[in-house]
C-alpha cells in the first residue's frame, strides 16, 4: 500500500494510505472563478478509459475512508489531464476540503466510470441542445470538445444558467477557446452556440431555461426553430429541482428519455454536489 502526503481537515499535510483500488493522482492546475465555483485538471491515469460526458468518483486522501463524490469529467476523452468543475460547499464533506488543493497535491479516483450523458445513448439528430445550471455544465465541456459530437450533430446549443454573472466565465472561457482549439477548432466553426442566462443579477439575458423556453424567448433570441423530437436531442445537467423541471418541459414537447440500452431523444444527469 502507497502512503502518500495528504491534506487533513486543517489543510497541512499529513499521511494516510491510499484505499485499494483507487488512482491517486496529481493536482496540476487549479482556477478559482467565484467564491462558489474553481476547476481543477489532475493527471490522467494511462489505463484509465471514459466516454465524454462521464463521470467518476473523486475523494481526497484525508482519512482512512475518505470520502467519494460524484464528478463528470470536463475534459474530452482524448486528452490527457482530466479536468473538474467543482462547486465548494462551505460544509461539504469533499468540498470543503477540495477548495483548498493547490498544485502538486493528490486527489484520488474510483476506477470505473458511468453515466448516461453520453452520445450513444441518443439516437442521431439534426441540432443537440446542452441544458445545463451551475456545474451542470461540466459533462458539456468534455462532449463539446469532442469530435463525435460533430460527427453526430450538425449544430450544438449549450445554455447556461447560473445565479450571477461571474458563475458564467467556464462556459464562456470554454465556449470561446474552442475556435483556436489545434484539434477540434475547425470542427467546431460556426456550429457551436452558447446561451446564457442569470437568475439573481442583472444580465442581457434574465430567467431560468425553463421559462425563457417556455415563452419563447429562447428561440427569438437566437432565431431558431422550437424543439422537436424529429430533429432535436437534448442533454440536461444541472440540480435535482431544475432536472424535473426541464425533463417534464421535454416530455411535455414529446420528448423521450433515452439509455444505452435503448436510446432516444434525451437524457439527464444530476450535477452532484457534496
Ligand atoms: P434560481 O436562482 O431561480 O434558483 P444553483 O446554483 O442553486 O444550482 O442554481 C443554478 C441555476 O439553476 C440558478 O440560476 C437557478 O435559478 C437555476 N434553477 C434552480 N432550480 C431550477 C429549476 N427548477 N428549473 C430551472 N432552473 C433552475
Amino acid at each position: 500500500m502507497n502512503t502518500i502526503p495528504a491534506l487533513n481537515d486543517a489543510g497541512a499535510k499529513a499521511q494516510f494510505p491510499i484505499p485499494a483500488n483507487v488512482f491517486a493522482e496529481t493536482v496540476v492546475s487549479v482556477k478559482h472563478f467565484t467564491d462558489r465555483l474553481f476547476a481543477f485538471r489532475i493527471t490522467r491515469p494511462q489505463s484509465f478509459r471514459f466516454r465524454s460526458g462521464e463521470f467518476v468518483m473523486i475523494g481526497l486522501p484525508n482519512a482512512e475512508k475518505p470520502v467519494f463524490r460524484a464528478y463528470s469529467v470536463a475534459s474530452p476523452a482524448w486528452d490527457d489531464e482530466l479536468e473538474f468543475f467543482s462547486i465548494k460547499v462551505p460544509d461539504g464533506p469533499l468540498t470543503s476540503h477540495l477548495q483548498k488543493i493547490q498544485v502538486g497535491d493528490t486527489v484520488i479516483m474510483r476506477q470505473k466510470p458511468t453515466g448516461t450523458l453520453v452520445l450513444d445513448a441518443l439516437t442521431p439528430g439534426k441540432r443537440l441542445f446542452m441544458i445545463s445550471t451551475g456545474t451542470g455544465i461540466a459533462p458539456f465541456a468534455s462532449l463539446l470538445r469532442d469530435p463525435d459530437t460533430y460527427e453526430k450533430f450538425e449544430q450544438v446549443y449549450l445554455t447556461h444558467t447560473c445565479r450571477d454573472i461571474a458563475e458564467l466565465t467556464y462556459g464562456q472561457e470554454l465556449v470561446s477557446a474552442l475556435k483556436n482549439d489545434p484539434l477540434i477548432g475547425e470542427l467546431t466553426g460556426g456550429r457551436v452556440t452558447l446561451y446564457n442566462s442569470t437568475t439573481r443579477e442583472a444580465s442581457a439575458c434574465m430567467g431560468r431555461i425553463t421559462a425563457l423556453i417556455g415563452s419563447g424567448k429562447f428561440y427569438s433570441d437566437l432565431g431558431i426553430e422550437p424543439l422537436d423530437p424529429q430533429t432535436d436531442r437534448v442533454m440536461i445537467c444541472g440540480s435535482m429541482h431544475m432536472l424535473k423541471d426541464v425533463k417534464e418541459m421535454a416530455e411535455g414537447l414529446g420528448f423521450v428519455e433515452g439509455s444505452l440500452s435503448q436510446p432516444d431523444s434525451f437524457v439527464v444527469e444530476r450535477a452532484f454536489v457534496g
